[in-house]
């Protein structure tokens, strides 16, 4: 299986560049320069009292060594106390801590709400976290996706924050820090991205046994592929039954196996419909799968979405993401249909079945 490139080494550099696609320090919208900016002034007065006060303590140690021939029994003369010297450093001390609080409030306030030059033409999308997938909801168009979120380029982002079971934090390096998401509880902030571009997020609160795999894509789109993006959104894709047609696909229709992807289907809507939908304006509990072949990742920005990576998904769950709840709506006493959640492999979901699953995916563009 193939895990994205970025992870380790990104087109722009490694993982431990500046450049790199998780840095903070390589900013791409207003916030996250802001944030920057905090980091550097931070950086200046830590190293500027680092240097000072550990250049005075490096000095005297020198200066007052014991040098040869010098009295072991002798003191120097002690001093208590000097009020110039002590109320100085005082006030030195809280001048420099304000030098640091008023960008880092300011940053606070900046990062909770939109300036009134963005407003105007702001969307608005709801985040929610789940163990170990985002939800994304644009509550202006009734769309639900999952996993990648997708915005205007030059365009403020209203984010509304929340968590489904427990505590998780949103975080998109290059554009802005951690908000953590709070179940009961709706946090704010916004993004801007300056240019269209691929930015990569992380959960950033520790939420459980694949908190580590709950990594999400952002993707900033011109105005005209915005607009693409959200008219193919609302365009519905099938779920199959009795008026099966493969109406998402618009190329080489012919080239397809139509009786493999209708057995995916049906396969699709005996099982996967428990937790899933793929109509973009349905809620589930488990990630919406509307549009499923446009996206460029899977289990929530873990894998390359691709054929080989997502068979291997359906099948081992838990080798590439532990403790997930992929199959904890089975077995079902009731059902006698039901996979079994141990021995996926040799219960009813053979090979075949996987590929007809995967090839049904696939038609969701
Ligand atoms: Cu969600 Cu860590």
């Amino acid at each position: 299986i193939s895990i994205p490139q970025c992870l380790y080494t990104g087109e722009e550099g490694s993982f431990f560049n500046m450049t790199g696609q998780q840095s903070a320090l390589d900013p791409m919208g207003p916030i996250a320069q802001n944030q920057a900016n905090i980091f550097y002034i931070t950086l200046w007065v830590t190293l500027f009292l680092f240097i000072t006060v550990g250049g005075a303590l490096a000095f005297a140690i020198w200066k007052f060594r014991v040098r040869k021939g010098d009295d072991p029994n002798y003191i120097p003369p002690q001093s208590h106390g000097h009020p110039l010297i002590e109320v100085g450093l005082v006030v030195a001390s809280a001048a420099l801590l304000v030098v640091i609080a008023i960008p880092t409030f300011g940053g606070i306030i900046l990062k909770k709400k939109i300036p009134a030059e963005f407003e105007a033409d702001a969307i608005d999308v709801t985040v929610t976290g789940y163990q170990w997938w985002w939800g994304f909801e644009y509550p202006e168009e009734g769309i639900h996706t999952a996993n990648e979120l997708v915005f205007p380029a030059g365009r403020a982002v209203r984010l509304s924050l929340r968590a489904n079971d427990v505590i998780h934090s949103f975080w998109l390096p290059k554009l802005a820090g951690k908000t953590d998401l709070m179940p009961g509880q709706q946090n704010m902030m916004w993004i801007k991205a300056d240019e269209p571009g691929y930015f990569w997020g992380q959960c950033a609160e520790y939420c459980g046994d694949s908190h580590a795999y709950m990594l999400f894509r952002a993707r900033a789109l011109s105005e005209e592929d915005w607009e693409a993006w959200l008219a193919s959104q609302k365009r519905k894709t099938v779920v199959g039954g009795a008026d099966y047609t493969p109406v998402a696909i618009t190329e080489s229709a012919e080239d397809l196996d139509t009786e493999l992807i209708k057995h995916g289907t049906e396969l699709f809507v005996e099982n996967c419909v428990r937790c899933h939908s793929v109509d973009s304006m349905i809620q589930t509990s488990g990630p919406n799968l509307a549009h499923f072949g446009s996206r460029s990742s899977i289990a929530a920005g873990w894998l390359e979405n691709n054929a080989e990576n997502l068979a291997h998904w359906i099948l081992n769950p838990d080798q590439v993401k532990p403790g997930n709840f992929m199959w904890a709506g089975f077995p079902d006493p009731n059902d006698p249909k039901a996979v079994q959640m141990e021995g996926l492999k040799d219960a009813n979901l053979t090979k075949s079945d996987v590929d007809a699953l995967v090839a049904y995916l696939y038609t969701l563009k």
